[in-house]
């Protein structure tokens, strides 16, 4: 069956050029071959469709999870994330893990952690000054905010711990093209291989959140996500396993850190070039803040594609799809068509504020259907405290020209990290 046209280079060549240059390879493939197109990576036989239009993204969004399911997309990340991991999960146990992690993320509940947040960013942007790398900053800030939020971490003894073993383990999985050599060959040849390494520092990363696990059971007494985690009971009234909560712990973890930074990097990367929407942060109107964390997630989204691997054959806008290829909502596509956002490639968030709502089907940074990603709203809120925060900020660019994007693991981070001059 044919599929969508394409690049036909060797998959290894479309693989550097979209690890290394993925808005330049996007950007190419789609004035090539339009929408929608298919690519081919080397770590998989199974070709992808790319879609953008919003009739497609809707169509891909509902597909039935037992012929598309999602789960199968993240399946090199096992290793890590566990077995009952939301991230690998399909069809009702993953609606029941959905369930019971969204609730801590809505709501009033949510809306307590707004000050802690806060307290953190102004703390962090305090020590601001001449050149500051502001992914690396962030990726900090980040870990700091999800090991007090999500962990409830107590003191700066017990924070530090935990941040060593984090930086540690998501070192040795941030390199994609690593963790996916690693997940193939899963060979421990001895303690100093790639993967004897990577076991043990998911080994002692375990421990440590088990650790926390067993002392949070003995005295819940705060308002974390894990004290919100600890009341869960299913159908029979049991509490969850230590290793049901360690791999939510790490889907959290995941899912939050890395995605959360790059998103806030690319926020600083933005406004150190736009003072003009920097300045009008400071008359500290909600709206324009709002308006100004949209705009950076759609002009410089952290993730590129939402993936479902197909089992089945089905018809996606007019186009039939074997079974055995992945299509995919392509994030990074839909957030820059012309035809839905007018001057796409320019940084206005005054374009949330005047005429017409957007469709949310060519708003999707956070993906969508029953996968959408269940800390959006935090997420959100986050990029709102930490901007605000910002806003009597003075920061310039290093070089005036905008970065470029490259991959880090799972995500689209600025090629300099986000470089910025404070003062
Ligand atoms: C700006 C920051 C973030 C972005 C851009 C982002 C984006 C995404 C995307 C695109 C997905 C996949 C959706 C799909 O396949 O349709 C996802 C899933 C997920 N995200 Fe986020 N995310 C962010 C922050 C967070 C935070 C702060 C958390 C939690 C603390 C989180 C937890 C998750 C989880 C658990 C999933 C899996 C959902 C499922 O499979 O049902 N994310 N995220």
């Amino acid at each position: 069956m044919d599929l969508p046209p394409g690049p036909r280079a060797p998959a290894a060549w479309q693989t550097v050029a979209w690890m290394a240059r993925p808005a330049a390879f996007m950007r190419r493939i789609h004035e090539r071959f339009g929408d929608p197109v298919t690519i081919r990576m080397y770590w998989t036989d199974e070709p992808m469709v790319l879609f953008s239009h919003p009739d497609a993204v809707r169509e891909i969004f509902k597909l039935d999870p037992a012929i598309a399911p999602a789960g199968q997309s993240w399946e090199f990340l096992r290793p890590f994330a566990g077995e009952h991991s939301i991230l690998l999960l399909d069809g009702d146990e993953h609606m029941r893990e959905r369930r019971a992690m969204q609730v801590p993320f809505h709501g009033e509940r949510m809306r307590a952690f707004g000050p802690v947040i806060a307290g953190l960013a102004r703390r962090e942007l305090s020590t601001w000054s001449g050149r500051v790398t502001t992914l690396d900053r962030m990726r900090e800030l980040t870990l700091e905010i999800i090991l007090r939020v999500v962990l409830g971490a107590r003191g700066d003894d017990e924070t530090a711990r935990l941040r060593h073993a984090v930086d540690t383990t998501l070192e040795s999985v941030r390199s994609m093209p690593r963790m996916l050599s690693m997940a193939l060959v899963q060979r421990d040849l001895g303690p100093r291989s790639p993967w004897g390494r990577f076991r043990i520092a998911v080994e002692r990363f375990d421990a440590l959140l088990l650790d926390i696990v067993a002392r949070r059971r003995a005295d819940p007494g705060d308002d974390s996500v894990l004290s919100f985690l600890l009341e869960q009971r299913d159908e029979q009234g049991r509490p969850p396993s230590d290793r049901h909560l360690r791999d939510q712990l790490v889907a959290l973890l995941v899912g939050g850190h890395d995605s959360s930074a790059s998103a806030l990097a690319w926020a600083f990367e933005r406004l150190a070039r736009h003072p003009s929407v920097h300045a009008r942060l400071r008359d500290g109107d909600p709206a324009y803040l709002e308006a100004v964390v949209k705009e950076s997630l759609r002009a410089r989204p952290s993730l590129t594609i939402a993936p479902r691997r197909l089992l089945a054959p089905v018809e996606i806008a007019g186009h039939r799809i074997p079974a055995g290829v992945q299509v995919a909502a392509c994030i990074w596509l839909a957030l820059r068509r012309e035809d839905l956002w007018p001057d796409a490639s320019a940084f206005r968030p005054e374009r949330w504020l005047e005429g017409p709502r957007p469709n949310p089907l060519s708003w999707i940074p956070f993906g969508g259907g029953v996968r959408r990603c269940t800390g959006a709203p935090f997420a959100e809120m986050e990029m709102r405290e930490v901007l605000r925060a910002a806003a009597d900020l003075r920061i310039r660019p290093v070089r005036p020209e905008p970065e470029r994007a490259r991959r880090s693991m799972l995500v689209v981070v600025p090629d300099r990290g986000g470089e910025v001059l404070v003062g």
